[in-house]
């Protein structure tokens, strides 16, 4: 037996790990793979050896049983230049440490005191919409999203902000996928290149609003001993035994930006696909009039409101707001028959495996009612896994749940959002999230 599976040759992986346009790059190269070498594959690449892993119980071995042999991929370490040393960013015991940490903030018992937030903030959204008007939906929702996660997670407003950080943000993303291109630690040296100026310019931007978010609550004389995100990484203190600020602001940024741009994704997709799919909008509104009657949806409700569940997670299944998840080898690990080498690379795709038509039927239809007429079942577990697994598996999971459903029941008991022409055309573009190639307008009804 070989040692290694097979897979493209350098070249083709080489070109195959280039930005493109929509989904046409590493995604279609990735299915390409599987489709032709099976989905367990590699590639030797410079000195990397890469594997790319569609199989649902492989994917589980890497994230869950062999998780401690792996630390974060190389996407995640070029992460680092905008978020630190955060919780997403960071590995081994320090990783350990901070996830402790902040994880009280994410208990269910905390979202429960979000979830107030979370609609007052979506009801109000809805209040100031003009049925007739046009509204560029991924803009709108990275407001709301952003609006709710600083005050629930910081007890900050940043509503005034929310223009600067959301353009501050698009620059950063723009300069992600060339950032992550075998030329990316050179760019690092070279601050002058456009692409990077403007990344430089972008990060200051961001910097300077955490660190005005730590200062504010540093100033509070009750601030430290607030249960929320900010409160506890302050309570947790200064000096050798707790963090610096930088340690500060890497958390704050990471939980800042990865609080709300995910579930801005998966809000904008949402609504996207119910733009074009009017049947299941109006299957949604029967729901939310049997379960609501007219009122404001609370927590309660988010058990009885399983179709607006199910099409979050049918709207996740096929746009994934994290659509890739990569992981190093810190010591030979075993992936199926195979030994997967210390310091090779493994690349598994929420979008690949989201779509594989081994598991899923229709793989590109979008179909709620899978989720709940029995076809999802007996699915293996990693076929589906928007939040990752494992011990790095996201920690705001039920946060964004409670988040996604109240605020999608909250605007659809007011507000339809119809299709404008031309919206069937706009595809995914891959960064670090699964964003629109293009803006995404819906008019209001
Ligand atoms: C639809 C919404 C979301 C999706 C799809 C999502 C997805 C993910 C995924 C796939 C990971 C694991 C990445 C990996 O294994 O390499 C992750 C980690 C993480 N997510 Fe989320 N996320 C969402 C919402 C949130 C929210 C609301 C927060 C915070 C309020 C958050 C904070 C984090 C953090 C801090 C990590 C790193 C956890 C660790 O490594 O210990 N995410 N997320």
């Amino acid at each position: 037996m070989p040692r290694f599976p097979a897979g493209p040759g350098p070249i083709a992986a080489f070109r195959g790990m280039l930005p493109a346009r929509g989904m046409s790059g590493f995604p279609v190269f990735f299915r390409s793979t599987a489709a032709r070498f099976g989905p367990i594959a590699s590639s030797l690449v410079g000195r990397n050896r890469f594997y790319y892993v569609s199989e649902p119980a492989a994917i589980e071995e890497v994230l869950v049983t062999a998780g401690r042999s792996y630390v974060k991929g190389r996407g995640t370490q070029r992460l680092e230049r905008l978020l630190g040393k955060g919780l997403l960013t960071s590995n081994g015991a320090l990783h350990l440490r901070q996830r402790r940490l902040v994880q009280p903030a994410f208990h269910r018992d905390r979202i429960a005191g979000y979830a107030a937030a979370m609609v007052r903030r979506a009801e109000a959204f809805a209040a100031g919409l003009v049925p007739g008007e046009t509204l560029e939906i991924d803009a709108a929702m990275s407001r709301l999203t952003l609006g709710i996660a600083a005050e629930t997670l910081f007890g900050a407003e940043v509503d005034d902000q929310a223009d600067t950080i959301g353009r501050a943000l698009d620059t950063a993303m723009e300069s992600f996928p060339i950032s992550l291109t075998p030329i990316g630690e050179l760019l690092d040296h070279l601050p002058w290149v456009p692409v990077v100026k403007r990344f430089l310019g972008a990060r200051a931007e961001l910097d300077a609003i955490v660190y005005r978010l730590i200062e504010a609550r540093r100033a509070d004389p009750a601030g430290a001993g607030r249960p929320d995100v900010l409160g506890m990484l302050l309570a947790a203190g200064e000096g050798p035994e707790g963090m610096d600020v930088e340690q500060i602001r890497d958390e704050t940024m990471t939980i800042f930006l990865a609080g709300h741009e995910t579930t801005a994704m998966a809000l904008t997709w949402t609504w996207w696909l119910l733009a074009q799919h009017p049947a299941v909008e109006a299957q949604i509104q029967a729901e939310l009039a049997a379960v609501l009657g007219g009122r404001v949806p609370t927590l309660d409700d988010v058990p009885a409101l399983r179709l607006t569940r199910d099409v979050i997670a049918e709207s996740m299944r096929l746009y994934p707001p994290a659509w890739v998840v990569g992981r190093r080898a810190i010591e030979d690990a075993p992936l199926g028959p195979w030994t997967v080498p210390k310091g090779s690379i493994v690349i598994m795709s929420q979008w690949i495996t989201h779509r594989d038509p081994s598991f899923w039927r229709e793989p590109d239809a979008f179909r709620p009612e899978r989720w709940s007429n029995g076809e999802t079942d007996a699915l293996p577990k990693f076929a589906y896994f928007p939040f990752g697994g494992g011990n790095r598996v996201c920690i705001g999971e039920a946060f964004a749940w409670t988040e996604l459903i109240l605020v999608l029941a909250t605007i659809a008991r007011r507000r339809r959002f119809a299709a404008t022409p031309g919206l069937a055309a706009i595809t995914g573009q891959p960064s670090v999230t699964l964003r629109p190639s293009a803006a995404v307008p819906l008019v209001v009804r």
